[in-house]
C-alpha cells in the first residue's frame, strides 16, 4: 500500500481509506474503526454516548426518505443508508456497533442490537411467525428460550416441537412433516449450538437441508441458530447456509459482565423486516450500553482466543481429575459423529466446560462453595471466570425428567472460562476438588 501523507488522507476523506484498508486488513484490524468518522466528533478517537432520543434532519425530504427506508416502506436503493431518526430507531451508539458486529459475523449483511439476548430472541419470533406456524426446536436451550417456547408462543397459537440437540436432517424432516400433516406450517427451526450446559452440537448444514426438503420458497422454514456459545469468532452459522445469527451479546460480545444487551445478524432484508419489529417493540439497546458493546468489540478476538486456550488446558486436566467422573466440552468430543461435527462447524472449541463432580448434588456445591479465585455466578464469557449448577441454577425451570434426559446431572458444574493465568486456575480447582473429597470421605 503506497504511504500517505496525513494532508492527503484528510483530503481523500475517511470513507475513501476506509474502503481501502478493508481490502488489505483483517476484520480484528477494521473493527476498531470501522463505521465511525471521527472528523464528524471533533476528532474524538472512541465515538461519544449520544444520550440524545431525537436527531435533526438536514431538510424535510431527508426525514421523509429516513422514514421511508426505517418502515420498508420501499425497498432500499444500493448502498442507501438510514440517517438517523430518533433512538428507539438508530442512534450512532447502535449503529457503529451493529456494522461492527456484522464485519466480525461471516456471511451478515447487517444487524441489530438489542436490549438483551431475549428481547433479540422474542423480537425475531415475533417478526417471522403468524398464528398457526409451528417452530421446531433443539432442546435443552437457554432457560428463557424454553419459558418463550413452552408458554408464550403457544399462547398465540405458535406449536413448538422439540428435538435433543445433535438431532440428524433424517429425523427432523420427520417431525417437520409429522407438522405439516397435522395442517401446522413449519415456520422455523431454532438451533442452540453448542446446547447450554451439555456442549452437545447440532449440525447446522443439516438443519438447512432439512428446511429445504421440506419447502421452497416462502415455505421453507426459516433457520435460525442461537451463537452465543462460540460466536462470532469460532462459529460462524450464516456460511453454513443459516438465515439468523443470535446472541446474548451480555456473554463473550460484552465480555465485561458490566451490561445486558443482545444481537441478530443476517441478510439485508430479514435484518430490515425485523427492524421494524425492534422499532415497534421498543426492544433495542440503549445508547449507553451500545458504548459499552463497542468498548467490548475492540478486545473480543483477543479475549476469546485466550479464554479458549486456557479452557483447552483446563479441560484437558480435568480430565484426569479422579474425583471428576464426566468432562463435556467440545475440544474433547464424547463420539466420532460430534469429533466429525466440531471439525466441520467449528474453528475452536471455545471456553465452556461442564463437568461432573462425584457425589451428586452434595459433591457439586461442596466444590462450588471451596472454590476461591473462581466465583460462584451465573452468565458466561466474561473475563472473569464463573462456575454455576446448572440443575438448580440456569436450568431448574426445566422438569426434572428432562434434565435427566439430557443429561443435566444433579453432578454437573458448568465452569465459563475467564482471563486469569491458567495456572493459578487449576490450582483453584485442584484446592476445590481436594476439599470435596476430605469431606466426602469424613461423611
Ligand atoms: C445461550 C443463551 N441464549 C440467550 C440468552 C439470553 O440472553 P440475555 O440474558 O442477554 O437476555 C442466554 C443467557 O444466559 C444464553 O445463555
Amino acid at each position: 500500500m503506497p504511504v500517505r501523507s496525513r494532508g492527503s488522507r484528510a483530503k481523500e476523506g475517511y470513507h475513501k481509506v476506509q474502503d481501502r484498508l478493508a481490502k488489505v486488513c483483517r476484520p480484528e484490524s477494521l473493527v476498531l474503526s470501522h463505521g465511525y468518522d471521527p472528523s464528524r466528533s471533533e476528532g474524538a478517537l472512541i465515538p461519544p454516548i449520544f444520550l440524545s432520543s431525537t436527531f435533526v434532519f438536514p431538510t424535510a425530504e431527508e426525514g421523509k426518505r429516513f422514514f421511508e427506508i426505517a418502515y420498508n416502506l420501499r425497498p432500499r436503493r444500493r448502498g442507501e443508508k438510514l440517517g438517523l431518526i430518533y433512538s428507539r430507531l438508530n442512534n450512532p451508539d447502535l449503529q457503529i456497533p451493529e456494522e461492527r458486529l456484522t464485519l466480525l459475523e461471516q456471511g451478515a449483511e447487517a444487524g441489530l442490537l438489542f436490549a438483551s439476548g431475549m428481547a433479540a430472541i422474542t423480537t425475531s419470533f415475533l417478526a417471522l411467525l403468524a398464528p398457526g406456524d409451528a417452530v421446531v426446536s433443539t432442546e435443552p436451550v437457554y432457560g428463557g428460550t424454553d419459558y418463550l417456547f413452552r408458554t408464550i408462543l403457544p399462547k398465540y397459537r405458535v406449536k413448538v416441537r422439540f428435538v435433543p440437540s445433535g438431532v440428524d436432517r433424517k429425523e427432523l424432516v420427520r417431525v417437520l412433516n409429522e407438522l405439516k400433516a397435522s395442517g401446522s406450517r413449519p415456520a422455523a427451526i431454532f438451533v442452540e449450538t453448542p446446547a447450554n450446559p451439555t456442549n452437545v452440537m447440532t449440525d447446522i448444514a443439516g438443519c438447512v437441508a432439512a428446511a429445504r426438503e421440506v419447502g421452497r420458497g416462502a415455505q421453507r422454514p426459516w433457520v435460525l441458530v442461537d451463537n452465543t456459545f462460540l460466536g462470532p469468532l469460532w462459529q460462524s452459522p450464516l456460511r453454513h447456509h443459516a438465515d439468523l445469527v443470535l446472541y446474548s451479546a451480555t456473554k463473550f460480545i460484552g465480555g465485561h459482565s458490566d451490561l445486558v444487551s443482545g444481537a441478530a445478524l443476517g441478510r439485508r432484508e430479514l435484518i430490515d423486516r425485523i427492524a421494524v419489529y425492534r422499532t415497534i417493540l421498543g426492544t433495542m439497546a440503549n445508547p449507553f450500553d451500545g458504548f459499552l458493546v463497542l468498548r467490548s468489540l475492540d478486545t473480543l478476538t483477543v479475549r476469546m482466543k485466550r479464554q479458549s486456550e486456557t479452557a483447552k488446558r483446563v479441560s484437558r486436566w480435568l480430565v484426569r481429575q479422579p474425583q471428576v467422573s464426566r468432562v463435556l466440552y467440545p475440544g474433547l468430543p464424547e463420539d466420532a459423529q460430534q469429533r466429525r461435527l466440531a471439525r466441520r462447524q467449528c474453528r475452536g472449541p471455545g471456553s465452556l466446560i461442564s463437568f461432573e463432580v462425584r457425589g451428586g448434588e452434595r459433591g457439586a456445591f461442596r466444590f462450588l462453595n471451596a472454590l476461591e479465585l473462581v466465583k460462584v455466578a451465573v452468565s458466561l464469557g466474561g473475563t472473569h471466570t464463573l462456575a454455576e449448577h446448572p440443575a438448580s441454577m440456569t436450568h431448574s425451570d426445566v422438569p426434572r425428567e428432562e434434565r435427566e434426559r439430557h443429561g443435566i446431572s444433579e453432578s454437573m458444574v458448568r465452569l465459563s472460562i475467564g482471563l486469569e493465568d491458567p495456572g493459578d486456575l487449576i490450582r483453584d480447582l485442584q484446592g476445590a476438588l481436594r476439599i470435596t473429597s476430605r469431606l466426602a470421605h469424613k461423611h
